[in-house]
């Protein structure tokens, strides 16, 4: 009974945002899940280090693909421990053993046939790292992304191709004989009509990209990073590959199911290898009804909801809130009235009210309860009923079904409470109260077995509190268990008091970055016109400026070389900080520095109106 399921190695481009952890968070709850089952269960995620999208962005920052990497890994580690993600292996794609054994793999591909040399023209989009298809939109002659909606490049390679086409049919059999290996069944519906519609040879290699895993044979060619990347589900095993290949469980976003469900496969199969049982795709979490992703800048900070609500809320809420497979619109809102609703007044409130009456009346050793009447007998079957139900939900994957079903089983148990009036019979009828009481103890009890994977931290602080047994179901728990208190596992959030919290703390981190007046008439600013440009003889992205400051010259040294001619900023009226210290740039001196916006890394020079004289002042 082995379980062996993977997450997406997320791209180091940037932090991880609430749309990484849902997919981790389900990983490591089915993990759990399959855990108390008994499954021997390996877990593995990490981090997609190669390609152009990184070596872009790390460039944009002035780092080095590896500095930008290293930086970002312990960011993706820090969230996952502070949502109680337990993995069991972290892989880095930049790791000695999985560059070796893709560049393996790549060889033994092309040895069998499975991959040939060819040339591609066409256009390419960097964000997504995939080829924008012939039929995309056109833009002033750009072709458009139709997945992320950014701007295409046109590049022409010699590349490398691998031979998808020849596997369509085979594809179509093998989701034919396994109609579940995509879930849910209308994204199987998906897949099989892209394989349907035909598929092109796919360019496996580049040339125009220096950051990545290069082929052996051929080492101008650098291997495609989705290529490189898919196979960390193979290498991340290392020597446990026997014992848990293949894969059981792949859980991704449906933004990359493609890549999951046609050419992962269609590798696998050329390389001869057992295919995944699933992959399982869910759908996005959206902000304004638009995606939340990195590109958009609309991304959540998980931290903030972990430390206003905890692990246990924010894993429950990315569960219960939408079914996988649909996407979902986050608010906080949404998010307080969740947590206060099921949290605070269900699941928190039946455990306090419980243990408390259990203490206060038996000091926590319930009495010999007296025989179950039929109020009893209902909470019990009406479980029998339910679990099995929510298992099922379990098992396939639908948590926010399961939940529904157990939450509506807890909110049963409240009434049941209400109704039955324990703090009434108290320790006047102690039979009949411990009979109420340990009720209410064995159905918490039995739901620890999908309480826990879904919150492993209050799941663990009632099962201590309840002695639990390790089997969690209804007749194994029994009155001869000790019973501690457990008090304010979800304390209820203000609505209006949280939101008054939020705007006080915007409103100092803005104070914080206040200037005064006094400090921006520091900077010495100045109108300058430009009376003469000189490419740097030793550093090809600066000129050599001469401006005329109204009284006196100076020397500038600008990277402008790259993104104007000489002629484009001759007599120009710019803007000069005058009292910078000078510095020297490539043993030029550099009296001075000229204002120009940034637009992701390109200058646009801030030009003044042309009556203005030069050493006029701007403030
Ligand atoms: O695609 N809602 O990495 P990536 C829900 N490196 N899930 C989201 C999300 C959102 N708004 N945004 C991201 C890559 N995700 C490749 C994967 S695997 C061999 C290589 C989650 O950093 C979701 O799981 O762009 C999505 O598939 C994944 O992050 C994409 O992460
Ligand atoms: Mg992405």
């Amino acid at each position: 009974m082995k379980f062996y399921l993977t997450t997406p190695i997320y791209y180091v481009n940037g932090k991880p945002h609430l749309g990484h952890a849902y997919t981790t968070v389900i990983g490591d709850v089915i993990a759990r899940f399959k855990k108390i089952k008994g499954y021997d269960v390996f877990y593995l995620t990490g981090t997609d280090e190669h390609g152009g999208k990184i070596e872009k962005a790390a460039r944009s920052m002035g780092k080095s693909p590896r500095e930008l990497a290293d930086e970002m890994v312990p960011h993706f580690k820090n969230l996952w421990k502070a949502l109680n993600i337990e993995y069991d292996f972290f892989i880095r794609t930049t790791m000695d053993f999985h560059e070796k054994r893709v560049a393996e793999i790549f060889e033994e591909l092309k040895r069998k046939g499975h991959i040939y040399k060819g040339s591609y023209s066409g256009w390419y989009c960097y964000n997504c790292e995939a080829y924008i298809p012939d039929d995309a939109e056109e833009v002033d002659g750009v072709k458009i992304c139709p997945d992320c909606g950014g701007k295409g490049e046109f590049i022409t390679e010699e590349n490398y191709f691998f031979r998808l086409s020849a596997f369509r049919r085979p594809l179509l059999d093998f989701y034919k004989r396994n109609p579940d290996f995509v879930k849910p069944p209308f994204m199987m519906n998906k897949v099989v009509s892209f394989v349907e519609q035909g598929l092109r040879d796919l360019s496996i290699t580049r040339t125009t990209i220096n950051w990545g895993i290069r082929v052996p044979s051929d080492p101008k060619h650098v291997i495609y990073v989705w290529f490189d990347a898919l196979f960390n589900y193979v290498t991340g095993l290392r020597d446990k590959f026997d014992k848990y290949w293949p894969a059981d469980l792949h859980i991704i976003g449906k933004d990359i199911i493609i890549f999951h469900a046609v050419y992962w496969p269609a590798f696998l199969m050329a390389l001869g290898y057992p295919l995944p049982r699933t992959v399982l795709s869910h759908g996005w979490w959206l902000v304004d009804r638009r995606k939340m992703s990195k590109h958009l800048g609309n991304v959540l900070d998980p931290h903030i909801l972990i430390e206003n609500f905890g692990s246990d809320a924010v894993r429950y809420f990315l569960l219960r809130e939408t079914p996988i497979g649909q996407d979902g619109n986050f608010s906080h809102e949404g998010f307080i009235e969740r947590y206060n609703a099921d949290l605070a007044n269900e699941l928190g409130n039946i455990v306090s009210r419980t243990t408390a009456m259990a203490v206060k009346y038996f000091s926590g050793n319930l009495p010999a309860p007296s025989p179950a009447l039929e109020t009893d007998r209902r909470m019990e079957n009406r479980w029998k009923e339910v679990e099995p139900e929510i298992e099922r939900a379990f098992e396939n994957y639908e948590f926010s079904k399961g939940l529904s079903l157990l939450w509506n089983y807890l909110r049963g148990i409240n009434k049941y409470l209400v109704e039955t009036e324990p703090w009434r019979s108290g320790v006047k009828s102690p039979g009949r109260t411990s009979r109420i009481l340990l009720t209410c103890f064995k159905a918490l009890h039995a739901s620890l077995k999908f309480i826990i994977p879904v919150m492993p931290e209050a799941g663990g602080k009632i099962k201590r509190a309840l002695s639990s047994p390790g089997e969690f179901s209804w007749d194994a728990y029994d009155e001869k268990r000790k019973i501690e208190r457990l008090d304010g596992l979800f304390p209820r959030v203000d609505k209006a008091e949280f939101f008054k919290e939020e705007k006080d703390m915007e409103e100092k981190r803005e104070e914080k970055t206040y200037v005064t007046i006094e400090d921006f008439f520091k900077m010495g600013l100045k109108v300058g016109k430009i009376l003469e440009v000189k490419p740097a003889p030793n550093a090809d992205k600066l000129y050599l400026l001469k401006v005329d400051m109204g009284d006196h010259e100076r020397n500038l040294v600008a990277g402008l070389r790259q993104y104007y001619t000489p002629e484009e900023l001759l007599g120009k009226k710019i803007v000069v900080v005058t009292n910078l210290k000078p510095a020297r740039i490539r043993g030029h001196e550099s009296q001075g520095m000229l204002l120009a916006a940034d637009v992701d890394g390109k200058p646009y020079l801030l030009v003044v109106p042309e009556e203005v004289p030069p050493g006029a002042i701007v403030r």
